[in-house]
């Protein structure tokens, strides 16, 4: 997912309470995820099963609840001697986990890095919430729009059930809205954010949810746009390079650049993508 060859683990403590701060681990082990839209190595769901086989992993549900979408899935996967990950998955498709998420964090660190007072941010899509944690961590951002389309998983990150959600979303500086992405932007009137992080599916080439699709096309950039205030910026993560998005972000804002962040995903090294775009000064 990101610029490091070994990936940082979020070591997942008990979920039963709820306040616990993840604490990092670094791991130079190569068994991370591999790219969003796959499957991991072994059977789901599987009882304890992990004899003495160091490969073999443990899967223990965490919550489950069924949407118009599909089902919204949260598990928990151990590896013999290894801290325990919180996996998301939605539709049967792995969404993340809390064990490879530099990508999510570069995310964020990228448009931090471009404009000099980022105030107001949305980000599309709160998942396991490493892009938003990344965001509170710099001093200079007063508000973060949070949208995420799933109720049950705003849900979990509220109540503990995922335990580093509760001491995230305390922070005062967070809204938190349950809607569609592409919503919130129709609804959102005038150049009100520094900047827009969308990372809402995995990407064009892999849709979790088709609906999706149209997030990813030249009219929602373009009303994308007209929410980021001159001088701001919009990145959006893929797994996969997107040359059609690419092409449609520079439509709409004049320009694009494409960064390509190396992972190590199951014995392979593998790259995700941010699409960054800003918005000129004149405009
Ligand atoms: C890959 S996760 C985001 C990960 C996040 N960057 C993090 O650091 O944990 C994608 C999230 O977007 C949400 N989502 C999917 N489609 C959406 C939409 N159209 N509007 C808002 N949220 C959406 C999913 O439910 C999921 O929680």
């Amino acid at each position: 997912m990101h610029g490091r060859r070994y990936p940082v683990t979020l070591v997942v403590r008990q979920r039963l309470n709820p306040g616990t701060q993840l604490g990092l681990v670094l791991s130079t082990r190569s068994d991370g995820p591999r790219a969003r839209s796959s499957s991991e190595r072994c059977t789901p769901y599987a009882p304890w099963s992990m004899g003495h086989d160091p490969d073999q992993l443990r899967y223990d549900e965490v919550a489950r609840a069924e949407t118009p979408r599909g089902e919204v899935v949260l598990r928990r996967r151990q590896a013999e001697g290894s801290p325990a990950v919180l996996e998301l998955r939605v539709s049967g498709v792995f969404v993340m986990d809390t064990r490879e998420t530099s990508t999510e964090r570069a995310l964020a660190q990228q448009a931090l890095g471009l404009v000099p007072d980022p105030r107001t941010v949305l980000v599309g899509g709160l998942g396991l919430g490493f892009t938003v944690h990344e965001l509170l961590a710099d001093p200079r951002v007063e508000r973060i729009d949070v949208v995420e389309l799933e109720d049950a998983l705003i849900g979990w990150m509220r109540d503990g059930t995922v335990p580093h959600g509760p001491g995230l979303l305390a922070d005062r500086r967070i809204r938190v809205l349950h809607a569609d992405l592409a919503t919130v932007v129709e609804e959102t009137v005038g150049a009100t954010y520094d900047l827009v992080l969308m990372d809402v599916d995995n990407g064009p080439g892999h849709l979790v949810h088709e609906h999706n699709a149209a997030l990813y096309e030249a009219g929602f950039l373009v009303a994308v746009r007209r929410v980021v205030q001159p001088g701001g910026v919009l990145v959006i993560w893929t797994a996969d390079h997107a040359p059609a998005l690419e092409d449609a972000v520079a439509g709409a804002f004049g320009g694009c650049r494409q960064v390509s962040l190396p992972v190590r995903l199951q014995e392979r090294e593998e790259a995700y993508h941010l699409y960054v775009a800003s918005r000129s000064m004149r405009d």
